[in-house]
């Protein structure tokens, strides 16, 4: 990732402007007690280091490098383009953004930049350049860090540029304007247009906007970040080829489209904070480090932000308890991160964030948060042996930001929250001990042998086909409802439902039957609506799905029990050598697909993976009984890790191990 025989790196945004220069000594004093090895400076820097239009005041910035240098604290430089100086939007207001109701948005906050405007980009690399040139050859810088969380308050701006610029990106991907008219299917409402000079993006409208006009906007929009990126990237590559770039994501971050930008940065990085008082959260964020591990083919990445105790951005912020920094770290580790950063290092005593943790809290160096930091420190600086070794995994979900953009518009069938759909598969499959890589749509999938796909909505008919291709290959295969649904258009899959997974999966859908509640999206008031089905002598409880569902060539192993799908296939599964024989009896050899058309319990959904897992060849670690532990094989060793406030004894493979609340054992690789 960055550098050759690196430790594990540790260390967190530093942002010393905000302090006298006498506190710095100080800084590098800690940071060495701590074990810091590397500093992100400069992520808010700009409006210090360009004062004034073309004035550079990069005295300052040189002092803090050579100080750190000089403690042996090495460099994340991050191009400051996250918060444009206020002068620039003084003398060039039509770069800040606009909102879908028309709203500019003011200065005096941070990120108030539209992505599509020519000026700022302008501006931003004029200052990269500068930046570049000045510290390009200081031994301390280990990687750039551009710009900070594209998109995070301002992913789509609607101003006039904007605009201008969706309709040539749009020109591009259509050609004419009647290929646009067909995709986006105007001829309903009297959409049609005559010349791209009539689209809008979808600014605040009556009533339901077009669905393929407002995923393009969406596209779109990720794509004017990507360019805004692209253009800071374009100089660093100039200037300093050597050294490593990378941009903070932000976990399952809906708006951008992360498969696109991992192909352009040289390693991962990611921003995670997890809600210490929400118990799905370790569940959550293993999912995450899996996305950020997966991004880039199993490249080990780095954790840029966490925080030691509590943010301050919730309506009630818990702390981090004494040793969940700490187990958060090594899951992190666990799944693939080959470094461990904070925001922040000092705590501020200014400004909006004033109330966020730090490696450094106002109260100073004898406190319990920077003793577990200096503790962490030490213990990551044992621990090299894990750098750049890799995960391995036979299981992938296939995870689409087209599908969960386009699953959760408006005016449709039930408004599913897309992550709750991945999610429900990922931490059973935690809960048993089973690592999980994610997959881009219509990506190679065989190296996998259990591929699930959940709520695979929207996308093109040959990402289906290499699905379908799975279990013809020999591979276990699981597609949940909602798949196959729409095209990359939005249009419904030629030849129905499913399109070519039908006849993989052997199975039709005829109509949806979601269940509806008052709260199906769930503010967490109201009780998710649930239904059951019969699953051989058993009946059990499921949730919200259920479809008229049609099994021509599966065998049936749960029905509906009740509602207008009474009677009609919940799961249904077929063996690729032909119709199924309604034999049980696993067949390694031999491929399988599943269809699964509601959300069973967990009790069926291990039993269902269990037989998916047999056939894949794929030993669970865990029972899945106590889901407060995890485990995650890297660099040889078992990493077992207890999320949960209570001590837990779990069996993991063929060890029993009692684990402390809020503790890790290593165990090595049998
Ligand atoms: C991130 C951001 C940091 C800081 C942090 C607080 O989104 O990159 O600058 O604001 O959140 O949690």
């Amino acid at each position: 990732m960055i550098g050759n025989n690196a430790p594990v790196w540790f260390g967190g945004d530093y942002n010393p402007e905000q302090w006298p220069e006498e506190v710095w000594a100080d800084d590098v004093r800690l940071m060495q007690r701590a074990g810091v090895t590397i500093a992100t400076v400069g992520v808010f820097s700009w409006a210090k280091l360009e004062p004034r239009d073309g004035e550079f005041d990069f005295a300052w910035l040189d002092r803090v490098i050579d100080g750190l240098h000089a403690g042996g604290v090495k460099v994340d430089l991050a191009t400051a383009t996250a918060s444009p100086p206020p002068w620039l939007s003084a003398a060039h207001p039509e770069i800040l953004p606009v909102t879908a109701e028309g709203v500019r948005l003011g200065v005096g906050s941070r990120q108030q930049y539209s992505p599509s405007s020519q000026v700022y980009r302008q501006y931003a690399t004029r200052f990269v350049r500068a930046l570049a040139e000045r510290y390009g050859a200081h031994p301390a810088i280990a990687a750039w860090h551009i710009n900070n969380e594209y998109g995070c308050h301002v992913a789509q701006s609607f101003d006039d540029e904007s605009a201008a610029a969706f309709r040539v990106w749009l020109e591009a991907r259509y050609g004419s304007i009647e290929a646009l008219n067909h995709a986006w299917g105007t001829a309903f409402w009297s959409q049609h247009y005559a010349r791209f000079s009539e689209v809008e993006p979808p600014r605040a409208m009556p009533s339901f906007p077009n669905p393929t006009q407002v995923l393009d906007f969406h596209r779109f929009s990720s794509d004017a970040l990507l360019e805004c990126y692209r253009a800071e990237l374009a100089v660093l590559r100039e200037v300093t080829p050597d050294i490593p770039v990378t941009t903070n994501f932000m976990g399952f971050f809906k708006p951008v489209d992360y498969w696109t930008w991992a192909k352009e940065v040289d390693f991962v990085s990611d921003d995670s904070y997890p809600d210490p008082a929400d118990p799905l959260s370790p569940a959550f964020a293993a999912m995450t480090r899996d996305l950020m591990r997966s991004l880039r083919g199993g490249q080990p990445w780095m954790l840029m932000e966490q925080t030691t105790g509590a943010v301050n951005w919730r309506t009630r912020n818990a702390p981090k308890l004494p040793g969940e920094n700490r187990l958060y770290s090594m899951q992190s580790i666990a799944r693939g991160a080959d470094g461990i950063l904070y925001f922040q290092w000092r705590q501020s005593v200014a400004g909006a964030e004033k109330f966020h943790a730090a490696m450094v809290p106002h109260a100073g160096e004898d406190t319990r948060i920077f003793r577990e930091v200096t503790a962490l420190g030490a213990e990551l600086s044992t621990m090299g042996d894990v750098v750049g070794s890799r995960v391995a995994s036979s299981v992938a979900i296939v995870f689409d930001w087209d599908s969960w953009n386009a699953l959760e518009q408006a005016a449709s069938p039930a408004q599913l929250v897309y992550l709750d759909e991945i999610m429900s598969w990922h931490w059973s499959l935690r809960a048993l001990g089973v690592t999980v890589d994610f997959v881009e749509p219509g990506a190679s999938v065989d190296g996998y042998s259990l591929v699930i796909a959940p709520a695979l909505f929207a996308v093109p008919r040959s990402a289906l086909e290499t699905l379908a291709a799975v279990p013809a290959r020999g591979g276990q295969l699981i597609v949940g409802y909602q798949t196959g649904i729409l095209d990359e258009n939005l249009h419904v899959q030629q030849g129905g439902y499913l399109g070519p997974l039908q006849a993989a999966l052997g199975v039709r859908v005829e109509e949806f039957a979601p269940l509806a509640g008052p709260d199906l999206r769930g503010t967490g008031t109201a009780p998710v609506p649930t239904t059951a089905i019969r699953f051989g002598d058993t009946v059990r409880a499921a949730s919200v799905w259920t479809e008229l569902l049609h099994a021509d060539d599966a065998e049936v192993l749960a029905t509906f029990t009740e509602g207008l799908a009474e009677g009609s296939p919940a799961i249904t599964r077929r063996s690729a050598s032909g119709p199924a024989s309604g034999s049980d009896a696993p067949d390694a050899a031999g491929g399988t697909a599943w269809y699964v058309a509601t959300r069973p319990d967990t009790a069926t959904v291990y039993e269902l993976l269990l037989d998916a897992l047999g056939r894949a060849g794929i030993r669970p670690l865990l029972d899945g009984k106590n889901p407060d532990v995890e485990v995650v094989e890297r660099a040889g060793t078992r990493w077992v890790l207890n999320f949960g406030r209570a001590e837990a004894t779990v069996t993991v493979g063929e060890d029993t191990v009692t684990i402390a609340a809020h503790d890790l054992v290593r165990l090595p690789v049998a």
